[in-house]
């Protein structure tokens, strides 16, 4: 058993929960929750939603963990050796490969999103400046989607940033990156929050989020809210698993993992408590949504705010920092496979596959623009991305992980990894949602997604 890992190991327990936190909190919790739950209809997603991060999520944040610290490797090699030593096929690497295939399809889209978010960042610094800045948030963020060069330029820039971290490795790159910034961006958060309870529809909102009709309940929109369980919590593409590779032995698995789920439920909670007032006070019909969303509605909130214009730059640009941390884990199971299994340098192997998902990511860009009439099944380019790798690479990567934990690893392995404080009784509920109850309830949603049921 390996104790530890050649690309490097985080320096604490700490580190690590920052590092899984900073992967978990991004644009899913801040973007994608707002605008998918307004899509969605709100209070009956967001329970369906809760309760996958609850059943579904949970189990697989710890068997994530256990495998990637067992392994020490990047996934494929993790999986691939794991596997040898149960004697199960080796095939099982393919799970690996899958993730990374994920992995550059989120992170194809995520740095173009990413882009926007510095760009309003910089639209506000501008401003601050006494340029122009964000006039008439609809027409702006309309003009943002419309410039394919714009779009590019920014996705372009994100996605240097995050090379640049990749590259420098685990503790000088990731670690620093991540334990400074994450703190600011809650409480600016918090203020918002604040902002949206002295809107006067601050109990129309918590209505909107929490109070559930389940007459709009539907089997594509349960497929979206685990979907969004896996994307938000960074499961189903072995990122966790890569960082749980750098995890020193003795440190928790459930009480770092349980951090972790605890602090993205509730940034994503409290996103939406924040925006959902500022949203319904300023006339937007909350079931518009659209990934436009915060884009259009926060802006607004911000022009009438006191100090609204340095608020609304530190916001956006904390926005893209916690989108930073979170592409940062997207890279690095692909570069640490190609570290391990070719004589590229970490800094070469970044710098290929940021070059791969920028590409990636121009289809994105252009379908606002130049390939806006695209349509994939029904959805524009950009969405039908989010769609097969949040809704079906990220289940489907969940179930094998899941498996694999469950059933391949011994019970003697898992045990061992989930820590002797983790007390009987937790450690055979673990066994029994990963075993059955989680696999069982991604594979009817997948079925229902296949119209199986
Ligand atoms: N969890 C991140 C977010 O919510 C996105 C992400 C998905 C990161 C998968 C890594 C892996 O923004
Ligand atoms: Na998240």
């Amino acid at each position: 058993m390996q104790t530890t890992s050649i690309h490097g190991m985080w320096s604490s327990r700490l580190a690590f929960i920052m590092a899984a936190t900073g992967s978990a909190v991004g644009l899913g919790n801040i973007w994608r929750f707002p605008y998918i739950t307004s899509e969605n209809g709100g209070g009956a997603f967001v329970l369906i939603y809760l309760f996958c991060i609850l059943i579904v999520g949970m189990p697989i944040m710890f068997s994530e963990i256990v495998i990637g610290r067992r392994g020490r490797m990047s996934p494929i090699n993790s999986l691939r050796e794991l596997a040898a030593d149960a004697g199960a096929s080796k095939s099982w690497m393919g799970l690996g490969v899958l993730g990374v295939i994920a992995g550059f399809l989120v992170l194809s889209f995520y740095s173009v999103v990413a882009g926007w978010t510095l760009h309003y960042g910089f639209l506000y610094a501008k401003e601050l400046a006494g340029g122009v800045g964000v006039t008439d948030p609809t027409a702006n963020f309309t003009g943002l989607l419309a410039s394919a060069g714009e779009m590019t330029f920014w996705h372009g820039v994100f996605m240097v940033m995050t090379v640049g971290v990749v590259a420098f490795g685990v503790e000088k790159g990731l670690e620093r990156a991540v334990s400074v910034l994450m703190p600011v961006l809650f409480v600016l958060l918090l203020v918002l929050l604040g902002y949206g309870m002295n809107t006067g529809h601050f109990q129309e909102a918590v209505g909107f989020l929490f109070k559930p009709d389940w007459s709009q309940v539907s089997g594509g929109m349960i497929v979206t809210a685990m979907g969004q369980a896996f994307f938000t919590l960074s499961l189903g593409m072995c990122a966790i698993m890569t960082y749980g590779a750098y995890l020193p032995s003795g440190v928790s698995v459930p009480r770092v993992g349980t951090t972790v789920v605890i602090a993205d439920t509730l940034v994503a909670v409290v996103a939406g408590l924040a925006i959902f007032p500022i949203v319904i006070s300023f006339g937007i019909d909350p079931a518009g949504g659209g990934p436009g969303l915060i884009f259009t509605s926060l802006p607004l909130a911000f022009a009438e705010m006191p100090w609204g214009i340095p608020y609304g730059m530190a916001f956006f640009l904390l926005l893209s920092v916690a989108a930073w941390t979170s592409s940062i884990s997207l890279m690095e199971p692909a570069t640490a496979y190609l570290v391990e299994s070719t004589n590229l340098s970490r800094k070469t192997a970044a710098l290929c596959v940021a070059g791969l998902a920028w590409t990636l990511g121009l289809a994105s860009v252009f379908s606002f623009n130049l390939w806006s009439e695209v349509r994939i099944g029904g959805r524009d380019i950009m969405s039908a991305i989010e769609y097969v790798a949040n809704d079906i690479m990220l289940p489907i990567g969940g179930l094998l992980t899941a498996v694999f934990a469950g059933w391949i690893l011994s019970g003697k392995i898992t045990r061992e990894e989930l820590g002797e404080k983790m007390p009987n009784w937790a450690y055979s509920a673990w066994l029994w949602l990963t075993r059955v109850v989680t696999p069982a309830m991604i594979l009817v949603v997948l079925a229902s997604l296949l119209g199986i049921i």
